[in-house]
C-alpha cells in the first residue's frame, strides 16, 4: 500500500518535471484557440497593431506594398469604392492582388476584406439586387431572408470578399431618418427575427465553407432611435427602454453566432458610442458574451471629442478591436505605439483585440484558402439568384387599397398605360447603396424595370404604352403609375417632410383626369404622406425599394401571386404624427403596423 502511494507520487513528480521542461516549446493540440495563441506569441507589437487597422481600398490601391509594410489586417470597400473593372472578375482580381501583399508579411496573416453587401452584392455591376431590408421586413418571412442572405454570401464570395457589413439591425423609430429603409421595421420583435435569419444566411453553419461570409450586426447601439430621426444623432431615454427597443436584434444575432458588430456613429444620452466602454466592453463583451470582434464605423473614432491621439486611446480602451480608419493608417500606427509606450493602452487590451480578429480569420478558413474561389465568380447575377430576388419582391409588396377589386390586372387588355419616372428606371428601383454609395437614377446595372416586366407579362396582343408624366393615357383600359423617392443613403436622406413631389402629384392628377382606372405603386424607403394620391388611385401598393427584379411586381399586378406583404412600419396620416410606432398611446395611423390586403 505504502509502496503504491510512493510510486504514485514519484510518477506525478516526473510528470510535472516533464511538463515544466517543455514549457517554451509548447505544442498545442489542433484547435482554434491554440492556433490563435500559437500565432499571437510570435507577433511583435507592430504586427498586432496592423491587425487592428482597416483601410479603404482607395487608401492602398496606389501603394499596395504598404499592406506588407504596415501589416495591414483588413481592407474595405466603402460605398462605390470599386475597381476600374467593376465586374465580379475585376473584384476577384483586386482581392487576390491585395491578398498577395498580405501574404508577403513575415507571419503571412491574410487580410479580411469587408464590404456593404446590404441588399445583394450591391457595389458590383451585374450582381442581383434584393429589396432593401424594409421590404424584406414586409415579407414577414425569415426563411426567405435567410435564403436572400445565402445568395448574397455566394455572390460576395465569388468576388473573393470575406465579410459583409450587414445585417443592419436598427429599429428605426422615426421615418425622417434617411436609413429607415436599411432596417427591417419599427418593431423590435420583427428585427429580432429577421436579423438572426440574415446572420444564418450569411454565415451558414460553417463559416469556413467557401460559400459563407462573415456577417456584421450594426450599428451598436441605438442608431434607429435618434431624436427627430437625425442620422448619427443622439438617442435619448432611460436605459431599460433603450434596451427593450434596440437590443433584441443583437441578442438574436449573437445567438446565431454573428462574427462582428459595428459601432454606431450615434450617441446615447449625449455620449458617443465609439467611446463607450460601458456599452462595448461591459455590456456587449461582458454581459452579452459577444466573442467576435468589434469594428468601428467609417472614421467613427474621429467624431470623439479631442485630438486623434485621444480618439484612439478612448475608442480602443472602450473595446473597439478594429478601426475603420479608413485612410490614415500611418498616423494610427505611430499613435498606437506611443500610447502603448506611455502605458495608456495595455498589451492585454491589444491582445484581446488581436485574438478576436485572428480567431475569426481562422474560422473563415482564410489561412487555408486565402484567394478567391473562381468557380463562384461566374454565378454572380445568375438566373437562379435572380429568381430568389424576384420571389422576395413578390412577397415584399404591401397592398394598401384595392377599390372594387381593380387588381389583379388582366393580361389581355387592349392597352395598358404605364406612367411615372420610377416605372422605367433601375436606379430608382434600387435606391441608395447601389453601385455607388448614394445610388443614382438611370440604367446603373442589369435588371428589369416595372415597365419592362409588364410588357413581358401581358398577352401578345396587349399594347403597353409609357410616358413619364402620364400623358397619352386616355383610352387605355388600365393604368399603372410608379411614383416615389429618388435614391439616397445615410444622412443625405434625412427629411423634415415626407410629402410626395410636385412631379408625382402631377402624374397622378393627369391620370385621374383621363378617367381610366389605375394602380399607384410607391417606390420609397419609408412610408410617405400620400393623402390625395391614395384617394385618387383605384389601387395602391407600397413597393419599398425592390431592387433589380421588377418581374416580381408584375407577378403580383397580374395575379400570378397574391399580395401577402404586411406593413413593417405604421403608416402616418401626416408629418405631425411622426414618430409613430406600434404600441404608442393614442395610436391612430392611416394604416396600422401589420396592415396589408390581398386578393
Ligand atoms: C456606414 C456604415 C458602413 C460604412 C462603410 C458608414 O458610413 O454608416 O453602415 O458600413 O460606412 O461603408
Ligand atoms: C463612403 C461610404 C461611407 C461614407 C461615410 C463615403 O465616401 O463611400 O461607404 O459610408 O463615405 O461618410
Amino acid at each position: 500500500m505504502k509502496k503504491k502511494l510512493l510510486s504514485y507520487f514519484l510518477f506525478s513528480f516526473l510528470l510535472i518535471i516533464n511538463s515544466c521542461s517543455k514549457e517554451d516549446v509548447i505544442v498545442y493540440p489542433p484547435g482554434l484557440n491554440n492556433r490563435v495563441e500559437e500565432l499571437l506569441v510570435q507577433m511583435t507589437l507592430d504586427e498586432k497593431i496592423g491587425q487592428m487597422i482597416q483601410v479603404d481600398r482607395g487608401a492602398v490601391i496606389n501603394n499596395p506594398q504598404d499592406i506588407t509594410n504596415y501589416y495591414i489586417g483588413s481592407i474595405l470597400s466603402g460605398g462605390g469604392s470599386a475597381p476600374n473593372n467593376n465586374l465580379a472578375s475585376g473584384w476577384a482580381e483586386l482581392y487576390d492582388a491585395f491578398q498577395n501583399y498580405a501574404l508577403k508579411t513575415r507571419l503571412k496573416i491574410p487580410i479580411i476584406y469587408g464590404i456593404d453587401a446590404v441588399h445583394g452584392h450591391n457595389n458590383v455591376y451585374g450582381a442581383v439586387i434584393f429589396p432593401h431590408n424594409i421590404g424584406l421586413g414586409a415579407t414577414r418571412n425569415p426563411e426567405l431572408v435567410e435564403q436572400a442572405a445565402r445568395v448574397t454570401a455566394e455572390e460576395v464570395a465569388g468576388t473573393g470578399i470575406d465579410w459583409t457589413f450587414a445585417p443592419v439591425v436598427a429599429v428605426p423609430q422615426n421615418e425622417r431618418w434617411g436609413r429607415t429603409y436599411e432596417g427591417f421595421g419599427e418593431s423590435p420583435d420583427l428585427v429580432k427575427l429577421m436579423s438572426a435569419a440574415a446572420v444564418r444566411g450569411f454565415q451558414g453553419i460553417d463559416l469556413g465553407s467557401a460559400t459563407t461570409i462573415l456577417a456584421t450586426a450594426k450599428h451598436f447601439l441605438g442608431d434607429g432611435g435618434t431624436t427627430n430621426g437625425k442620422d448619427q444623432g443622439d438617442t435619448q431615454g432611460d436605459e431599460a427602454n433603450l434596451r427593450r427597443i434596440h437590443l433584441p436584434g443583437y441578442l438574436s444575432s449573437i445567438d446565431a453566432g454573428v462574427g462582428s458588430i459595428m459601432i454606431s456613429f450615434s450617441s446615447i444620452n449625449g455620449q458617443k458610442m465609439h467611446g463607450s466602454k460601458y456599452w462595448i466592453t461591459d455590456v456587449l463583451k461582458g454581459e452579452l458574451k459577444f466573442e467576435g470582434f468589434v469594428v468601428s464605423d467609417w472614421g467613427g473614432i474621429d467624431q470623439l471629442p479631442g485630438d486623434f491621439k485621444s480618439d484612439v486611446q478612448t475608442s480602443i480602451n472602450a473595446g473597439i478591436d478594429m478601426v475603420m480608419l479608413p485612410y490614415d493608417y500611418k498616423n494610427f500606427f505611430v499613435t498606437m505605439k506611443q500610447l502603448v509606450s506611455e502605458n495608456k493602452i495595455s498589451t492585454i487590451r491589444i491582445n484581446d483585440a488581436v485574438r478576436r480578429i485572428l480567431k475569426t480569420k481562422f474560422q473563415l478558413g482564410l489561412f487555408e484558402r486565402p484567394f478567391t474561389d473562381r468557380s463562384l465568380t461566374s454565378n454572380v447575377g445568375s438566373a437562379e439568384h435572380r429568381a430568389v430576388a424576384r420571389n422576395a419582391v413578390r412577397q415584399s409588396l404591401v397592398l394598401l387599397k384595392n377599390e372594387n377589386n381593380f387588381l389583379p390586372l388582366k393580361k389581355n387588355y387592349t392597352r395598358i398605360h404605364v406612367a411615372g419616372k420610377g416605372a422605367n428606371d433601375i436606379g430608382i428601383q434600387c435606391g441608395g447603396w447601389t453601385i455607388t454609395w448614394q445610388g443614382s437614377e438611370g440604367n446603373i446595372t442589369i435588371g428589369t424595370t416595372v415597365y419592362q416586366a409588364i410588357k413581358k407579362a401581358v398577352s401578345p396582343t396587349t399594347q403597353v404604352t409609357y410616358s413619364s408624366d402620364g400623358s397619352g393615357a386616355g383610352g387605355a383600359d388600365a393604368g399603372v403609375v410608379v411614383i416615389g423617392e429618388k435614391p439616397y443613403a445615410e444622412g443625405a436622406g434625412d427629411r423634415s417632410y415626407l410629402n410626395l413631389s410636385i412631379e408625382d402629384l402631377a402624374v397622378i392628377n393627369k391620370m385621374k383626369i383621363t378617367g381610366i382606372p389605375f394602380v399607384t405603386i410607391l417606390i420609397s424607403g419609408r412610408p410617405m404622406i400620400i393623402d390625395d394620391a391614395l384617394s385618387n388611385s383605384n389601387s395602391f401598393i407600397a413597393a419599398w425599394l425592390p431592387g433589380t427584379e421588377g418581374d416580381g411586381i408584375a407577378d403580383v399586378l397580374f395575379g400570378d401571386y397574391k399580395p401577402t406583404g404586411k406593413l413593417p412600419h405604421s403608416w402616418p396620416k401626416n408629418m405631425k404624427q411622426i414618430p409613430i410606432n406600434i404600441g404608442d398611446v393614442n395610436y391612430d395611423p392611416l394604416f396600422p403596423y401589420g396592415y396589408g390586403l390581398t386578393y
